[in-house]
């Protein structure tokens, strides 16, 4: 056979490492000891109780499916300002904060420009770094996972394009003090904070969009209004830098059903605020009753889910073991998260099975 196309991969692409998502119950058809719809997925930090009912109900008296939604996102980006008390100009919405994130490298970063990544963190940061050919420079936080301010100082030189910072932080589950990300705003740099995680936290700097040039706060419908499967995020971006996101983001990239949703969430806010209050009660009981397992250390957490480190035994036969009964989780091994896993916070059933099977162990 003629030699393939291959050959004209990008050469910085052909070696690159995808993002590795979380395993979907749809793919464990066999291999588990239950039925695939009684699993409980606790490794992607979704919402256990879904959606505002308000959204299922608004999709089937939807006429306009057939219809691209507005590239401008007028409707959607004055909802977004409704709820984050920032002006209309400020807000860029995206098909999940993770296309947000991508669009802002695409902006700043290209071959050889370096981005501040404060490891371990989410991996997104990385692979759109990567892909946009610039290189990360990995600050390591210290054993709390705090970030380490004088490292990142030391590190900024003239290529340096961006400074990634997820408060909450995931996998750890820990936030950054606002003094030190006001230390990280002081240098100038674009900063991009991102609160997928805020309102389980409760902890922001968005109002300090408006004030500082330098700085992008980032969220997501994906957890704390159980929208994940639709995919909405957004950014509060300096003025300026808005014209430039809206011109090379792509074009349509919020659904028509996506933009329905959080309307209707927004509309629901109170239903899905008592949501978010069942969760963080939830995590606070999740972490206690993990505390009485001897050989499981969790870790603090201000967002959906627990990082826990294995203190015996392997993470991933644990990892292999619980998902064979049905619990999904998310497991790591590496220099920076050493044999670990961490858990998403469900409804306290689900709390209650989990620790059951661990106490067996
Ligand atoms: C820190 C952080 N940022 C962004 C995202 C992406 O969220 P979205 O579903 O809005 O793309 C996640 C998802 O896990 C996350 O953990």
């Amino acid at each position: 056979m003629a030699e393939g196309i291959k050959k004209y991969i990008q050469p910085h692409l052909a070696g690159f490492s995808g993002y590795s998502a979380s395993t979907s119950p749809d793919v464990l058809k066999g291999k588990v000891e239950v039925s695939i719809t009684d699993i409980i997925k606790m490794n992607a930090n979704e919402n256990p109780y879904g959606c505002s009912p308000r959204v299922q109900k608004a999709f089937a008296e939807c006429d306009h499916f057939n219809i691209y939604p507005d590239d401008g996102q007028l409707v959607l980006r004055r909802l977004l300002s409704g709820y984050t008390k920032m002006p209309v100009e400020r807000i860029v919405a995206g098909h999940g904060s993770n296309t947000i994130i991508d669009t802002i490298v695409r902006l700043f970063v290209g071959p050889g420009d370096e981005v501040i990544n404060n490891v371990p963190t989410f991996d997104i940061y990385r692979f759109s770094t990567q892909i946009c050919g610039g290189t990360l420079i990995n600050i390591n936080r210290d054993e709390d996972f705090a970030i380490d301010l004088a490292k990142i100082k030391k590190a900024i030189n003239s290529k340096t394009r961006l400074i990634f910072l997820a408060s909450p932080n995931n996998p750890t589950g820990n936030v950054t003090p606002q003094e030190d990300i006001l230390e990280l705003v002081k240098t100038g740099l674009p900063v991009v904070v991102d609160e997928a995680y805020y309102e389980f936290s409760g902890e922001t700097v968005m109002p300090w969009a408006e004030k500082y040039v330098n700085l992008i706060v980032l969220r997501s419908f994906s957890k704390w209004a159980g929208l994940a499967g639709l995919r909405v995020g957004y950014g509060v971006f300096p003025a300026d830098i808005v014209p430039y996101m809206m011109a090379i983001k792509i074009p349509h990239n919020v659904s028509v059903a996506a933009e329905i949703a959080v309307r209707e969430s927004l509309a629901d806010i109170k239903y899905l605020e008592g949501r978010v209050e069942a969760i963080v009660k939830e995590r606070s009981r999740l972490y206690d009753a993990l505390q009485q397992i001897s050989w499981i250390k969790p870790y603090p957490s201000k967002a959906n889910f627990i990082y826990c480190a294995v203190l015996k035994g392997s993470a991933s036969e644990l990892h292999q073991m619980l998902q064979k009964k049905g619990f999904l989780v998310r497991y790591f091994d590496n220099p920076l998260l050493k044999n670990s896993i961490r858990i998403s916070v469900g409804k306290p059933e689900h709390t209650d099975a989990l620790i059951q099977v661990l106490q067996q162990i």
